[in-house]
């Protein structure tokens, strides 16, 4: 049965809202009960583990397990697989609370069918053109063909054992990780796909908020 961790102990800078950014208010409720309620409602999901940090552990919703995060992303994430048994393991951002049940179950589904994965991440096709810049900040150094370029969003579901290895690495490593996955393929894994869409929109910004509000009242949520 799978464990699901989701992190949620960054302060929200950029919100700016003055309390961790899980726990501001998103259509009537916490940004956190969004990913928790989608959670619940995926069948394969034993137990979910909530990284808050350490001086907001109450803000876990009943059901769950809360644990302090770290200073960065992927401490959070470690410390909320030691506090949690279960495989696989589910890893979201409570910033991305329109995560539909389905995606979940889909990431599973092909974690499931693909012997071969250690990980399979939820990611959209990118619709720009992405180009690399040269350290001046002003001169294009190549364009990248989008046909093959995805945006990585969560969740992202691992093997327990690939993700256990994959965070065996020292703090100053996981300081500078941006996502889990990325961890495992540097640790020689294999990572999957499943295609989601940008309406699993991240919060980052006050603008982010605003339009997840409106999605949620067209949702009828
Ligand atoms: N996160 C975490 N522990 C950290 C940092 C981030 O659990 N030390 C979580 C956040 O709570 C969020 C996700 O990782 O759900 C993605 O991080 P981000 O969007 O950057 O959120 P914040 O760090 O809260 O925002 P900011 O960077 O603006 O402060
Ligand atoms: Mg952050």
């Amino acid at each position: 049965m799978a464990v699901a961790l989701i992190v949620a102990a960054g302060r929200g800078e950029r919100l700016g809202s003055g309390r961790p950014k899980a726990l501001v208010s998103l259509g009537g409720r916490p940004m956190l009960a969004w990913s928790v309620a989608a959670l619940r409602s995926v069948a394969a999901v034993q137990a979910i583990v909530v990284a808050l940090p350490a001086d907001a552990l109450d803000g876990a919703p009943e059901g769950t397990r809360a644990v302090a995060g770290g200073e960065h992303r992927a401490h959070s994430v470690r410390a909320a697989l030691r506090a949690g048994a279960g495989d696989p393991v589910i890893v979201h951002d409570a910033a991305r609370p329109l995560a539909a049940p389905a995606l979940f179950e889909q990431a599973l589904d092909e974690l499931a069918l693909s012997p071969e994965a250690d990980a399979v991440i939820a990611a959209a096709p990118v619709t720009d053109t992405i180009k690399e810049v040269s350290a001046d900040g002003r001169t294009v150094a190549r364009t990248l063909h989008r046909a093959r370029l995805w945006a990585v969003q969560t969740p992202q579901v691992f093997r327990r054992a690939a993700l256990e290895h994959a965070l065996d690495v020292p703090d100053s490593e996981l300081a500078r990780a941006t996502d889990d996955a990325g961890l495992v393929e540097a640790a020689g894994g294999v990572v999957h796909v499943v295609g989601s869409d940008p309406g699993n929109l991240k919060i980052t910004t006050r603008e982010d908020l605003r339009l997840a509000e409106l999605i949620l009242a067209e949702r009828g949520g």
